[in-house]
């Protein structure tokens, strides 16, 4: 690793070292005693002794068609194959399966953000139907067929899982793009899957607003077409039935209002396909340290007994429980925790449209409050928001929770207390859950109804996954070391993905190649799982990450690539050199601070810098927006012509920019601290 890599690191293991070491929080007799997992004796069986045998349990957890042959399969390492031979379709676990008992149970509490609007309640029974009329639509007029890939970039409604679940009835890969992203970040992952339909909704509302979405798919098939990649069918679910919320004039053989389309296909059934446990369920873009998102393609058998022993185990998810996750179905903890875990386990899952603090910072405890959820699941960037704006708010409302999740990124010890006391009135449990979109499921967490909590850490890893921290050279660094490094995951389990998209090799370099030791070597042992993050072990064996070792800034709890941003950035004509570094937030956790240099002949300008936040929120989305666009004469560079971004970073966060003195154009850094201030 390089000098500079070095001292970032550092930066980042510093903040956490300022933190104490936390006093335990135990969970409560009433929570143990209803709990699904209380028997230590799981970690027992869960030992690499018992690798890959263990992994039954969870996949016992489902139900199959036929059962595997084999549990693992190591013979393309590391393209690991999970439940090799095993048939099964994620849809029948997630609704056909529950009919027979439960078919008047609630699946999913649909809360639009307009509090006139009345909450949607969708059983099992109308979730199947529906399902089914929708697969029929997909198969017979979208003429889509097992193995097909189908692009979904819709907002948060009872429709985007309704239609994921369609598509994994018959066998099609859903590849859901978060339904903030803007246009061209949607083209980009309609042509990487090479899909031909993209499922659709007219119109959403936000923070009070009703925002017309299709308009934004208009143009991502405009420009996947550009690309080569031309959608034959955009399929339009409306938000008002039988009205059209959208100015995007309809394309005549191209759009299709599933509101309408569907009563062609009005009590038709589809039988699930059976799908071999390997074969892909869908694909999940995420970026990565080079400007292209990489499509982490997640099978079906594997990813779908992970979650739902995730959501059984450490969720706690029973099917008489209420649970609410409020992340977003278009990331991973959405399509794990808000659709498939819960559904397999035939809970009531809570889809909320909006903004948790619209229209007052009470919004998301009335609704806790009206549907007596039990189980909730935020990340800390909107405990932050909501303890922000509303800290007294909490305790004027009747809820219950038992359960809490924080997920996406570190949370500060005293905001796990606010979410703890306040949220949690002192009684419910909280587990901090460590993963990525790669791994399906959570990597590290307590158990909730065995494991005392830590604020700030995440604990040891979950029965079955065996981390470990190395350092630059592969040495174990052992438990209590105080030393941060590189964590990685043993063992190959079966939530992860199996590989990149298409690209194979890319999905080797780069979450295998850095500790494996015999690229040939076809025992799993060989290959332990670089996740990316900077973590220290305590002596208790407890994990608490740190925070990114590559070039990622973790925004809201969400991975945006440095160099998507830079390249946003570089097309704008007058800029010449684009450099993103993170600066602390105090709700987002990290922003991204853009620096910039023109090309000779251009002045700074007010309206350049609004020009260079406009692309980038128009090729990435808003989520991106940086802080503050700098234009500065000159970027500090080494002698060897590298941008510091580790100089710059230390003048957006004023902290120490160290010796600068070996730079080329060491005069550059004073001129760049007045201009920051
Ligand atoms: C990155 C993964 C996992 C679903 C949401 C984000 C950071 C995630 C935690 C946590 C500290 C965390 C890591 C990780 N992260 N959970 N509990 N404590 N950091 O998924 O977008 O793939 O991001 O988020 O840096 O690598 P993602």
């Amino acid at each position: 690793m390089t000098k500079e890599k070095q001292v970032i690191e550092t930066s980042e293991a510093q903040i956490a070292v300022h933190w104490q070491e936390e006093e335990y929080f135990h969970p409560s007799p009433t929570f143990i005693g209803q709990a699904n997992l209380t028997d230590e004796s799981v970690f027992e069986r869960f030992s690499l002794d018992n690798f890959p045998d263990y992994y039954t349990e969870y996949a016992e957890l489902l139900t199959w068609y036929k059962y595997w042959d084999e549990v693992f399969d190591a013979s393309d390492a590391p393209c690991w194959k999970w439940f090799k031979g095993g048939l099964l379709n994620a849809s029948y676990n997630c609704i056909d399966r529950h009919l027979k008992k439960n078919k008047n149970k609630t699946a999913i509490h649909f809360v639009p953000e307009l509090e006139t609007e009345p909450i949607q309640h969708i059983t099992y029974q109308e979730l199947y139907v529906r399902v089914n009329e929708f697969a029929a639509l997909l198969r017979d007029y979208a003429q889509l067929k097992r193995g097909d890939r189908a692009t979904i970039h819709m907002p948060m409604s009872a429709e985007l899982a309704i239609s994921m679940l369609a598509c994994a009835r018959l066998g099609v890969i859903h590849s859901v793009v978060f339904g903030g992203f803007s246009a061209s970040a949607c083209a980009d992952r309609v042509v990487d899957s090479n899909s031909r339909v993209l499922i659709t909704m007219d119109a959403y509302y936000r923070a009070g607003k009703l925002l017309d979405h299709k308009i934004v798919d208009d143009e991502a098939c405009q420009i996947s077409a550009e690309q080569g990649q031309k959608i034959d069918k955009m399929l339009i679910w409306q938000r008002y039935q039988g009205k059209i919320s959208t100015k995007g004039p309809l394309i005549e053989g191209r759009d299709c209002i599933i509101n309408q389309k569907l009563k062609h296909y009005y009590g038709k059934r589809i039988e699930p396909e059976k799908m071999l446990s390997e074969e892909p369920l869908f694909l999940m873009y995420t970026s990565g340290t080079t400007g292209k998102p990489k499509g982490c393609q997640h099978g079906t058998g594997g990813y779908l007994s992970y979650v739902t022993a995730m959501s059984k185990y450490i969720q706690d998810i029973h099917p008489e429980d209420v649970y609410w996750c409020m992340a977003d179905i278009g990331w991973i903890t959405g399509h794990s925790f808000i659709v498939y875990g819960p559904l397999a386990l035939c809970a009531s899952t809570v889809i909320y449209e909006g903004v948790p603090t619209y229209p007052d910072a009470g919004r998301c405890w009335r609704i806790a409050q009206d549907l007596d959820v039990n189980i909730f699941h935020t990340a800390p960037t909107a405990i932050r928001a909501l303890r922000k704006v509303g800290p007294d708010e909490p305790a004027k409302y009747n809820y219950n929770f038992k359960h809490m999740t924080t997920v996406g990124e570190p949370i500060e010890p005293e905001v796990w207390k606010w979410y703890q006391k306040e949220v949690g009135k002192g009684k419910a449990v909280i587990v901090d859950t460590w993963w990525q979109t790669e791994t399906g499921g959570f990597l590290c967490s307590t158990v909730p109804g065995i494991s005392p909590m830590k604020p700030g850490s995440a604990g040891r890893g979950v029965p079955g996954i065996h981390p470990v921290i190395y350092d630059e050279d592969g040495n174990v660094l052992p438990p209590g070391s105080g030393k941060a490094g590189n964590i990685c995951i043993k063992n190959p389990w079966p939530g992860a993905l199996q590989t990149v998209w298409g690209n194979r090799k890319r999905f080797v370099d780069t979450y295998y190649a850095r500790y494996c030791k015999n690229p040939d070597s076809k025992d799993w042992r060989d290959w332990p799982y670089l996740a990316g993050d900077a973590a220290v072990e305590a002596a208790d064996g407890y994990f608490r990450i740190l925070g990114r070792i590559d070039d990622v800034i973790n925004v809201s709890g969400h991975r945006l690539g440095t160099k998507e941003i830079e390249s946003a950035a570089l097309t704008v004509l007058e800029v010449a050199e684009a450099a993103v570094v993170p600066v602390a937030h105090e709700i987002k956790g990290k922003e991204p601070d853009l620096y910039v240099a023109l090309k000779p002949g251009f002045q700074a300008s007010d309206e350049i810098a609004q020009r260079i936040n406009d692309a980038i929120c128009n090729q990435i989305g808003k989520i991106a927006k940086c802080r503050k666009v700098w234009i500065v004469p000159d970027m500090p560079k080494t002698r060897s012509g590298k941008i510091m971004r580790r100089v710059l970073g230390a003048i957006s966060n004023h902290g120490d920019v160290g010796n600068v003195m070996t730079l080329a154009n060491p005069e550059i850094v004073e001129e760049i601290k007045k201009m920051v201030g």
